[in-house]
């Protein structure tokens, strides 16, 4: 299969209902809250993506972008509202849900104490990759994260952008049509993430929807269409250049810096 290439052959019958793969609508929800406790993190959100999307979620920390994640996923119940993901409800069918999408949590979880290869077999099991598809999966999954003679090694010792690349790759083994990355480019160095955006559009160019979070203003530019969330509630929507077009009309500056006070400073006297 080509690289970035995502078939739906292991997915197209999940516990006797056909997963509609040329539905229009990958993830519909309506009203999805989620409480803890008298704590509001996901407040009533209506999101809709279309397949083969990159949809990008953005917020700064502690908006609510994992605990939405994680109910798409089918891994946290919703306290309220309704939907469905590759035309599962996610209230009634969270287990045929996690049968058709990948997911890279935002802590990468591989097992550092494994190799390469072992995470690869791991995952491939858990995922129940068919057998006599194993070794064409970790191939193609060792190309893909450009990891190929790091197989062997422990994957602790493993630089960031490369256990990025596993952690995607171990994600999406057993081939889903639905990924979803939850802040996949946090802590990588620039020139990786830019060459792992290059991966998400190849495989969105190849029909996988792609749903990821980021706190990165610059990747905005990445995705078809993007949603804005803030404490818990969705504060705008669109393409990038809607936008920036419609949201921004103001200048926007995104400052770096240790020094907060400095460019600050400079910036107010140049304008
Ligand atoms: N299990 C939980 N119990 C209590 N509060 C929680 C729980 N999970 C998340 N929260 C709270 O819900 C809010 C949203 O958390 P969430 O992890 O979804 O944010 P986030 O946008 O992913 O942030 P970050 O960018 O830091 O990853 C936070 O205030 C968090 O402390
Ligand atoms: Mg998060």
């Amino acid at each position: 299969m080509e690289r970035g290439a995502v078939s739906v052959e292991n997915n197209d019958n999940v516990g006797g209902k056909a997963f509609n793969v040329h539905a229009e609508v990958a993830v519909q929800v309506r009203g999805l809250r989620r409480t803890f406790g008298d704590f509001v993190a996901v407040d009533s959100i209506d999101l809709e993506v279309k397949k083969g999307e990159i949809f990008g979620f953005l917020g700064p920390n502690g908006a609510g972008k994992s605990t939405t994640i994680r109910m798409l996923c089918g891994l946290l119940m919703p306290t309220g509202g309704e939907g469905t993901v590759g035309g599962f409800d996610i209230v009634k069918e969270p287990e045929a849900i996690k049968k058709i999408v990948g997911y890279m949590s935002q802590k990468f979880s591989l097992y550092d104490t494994l190799t390469v290869e072992e995470n690869i077999n791991f995952f491939s099991g858990i995922y129940n990759v068919r057998k006599e598809k194993r070794q064409a999966r970790k191939e193609w999954t060792l190309d893909m994260a450009r990891i190929r003679e790091y197989r062997s090694v422990l994957t602790s010792t493993l630089a960031g952008g490369f256990k990025q690349r596993l952690a995607l790759g171990c994600a999406i083994l057993h081939e889903p049509p639905i990924i979803f990355l939850d802040e996949p480019t946090s802590g990588v160095d620039p020139i990786s993430r830019r060459n792992f955006w290059g991966l998400i559009r190849e495989m969105s160019d190849a029909g996988t929807t792609v749903f990821v979070t980021t706190h990165y203003m610059d990747e905005a530019d990445y995705c078809d269409r993007l949603a804005l969330i803030y404490r818990g509630a969705i504060i705008a929507e669109g393409t990038p250049s809607e936008l920036r077009n419609e949201q921004m009309k103001r200048d926007v500056v995104e400052l770096e810096t240790d020094h907060v006070s400095r460019p600050w400073k400079s910036y107010r006297y140049t304008t």
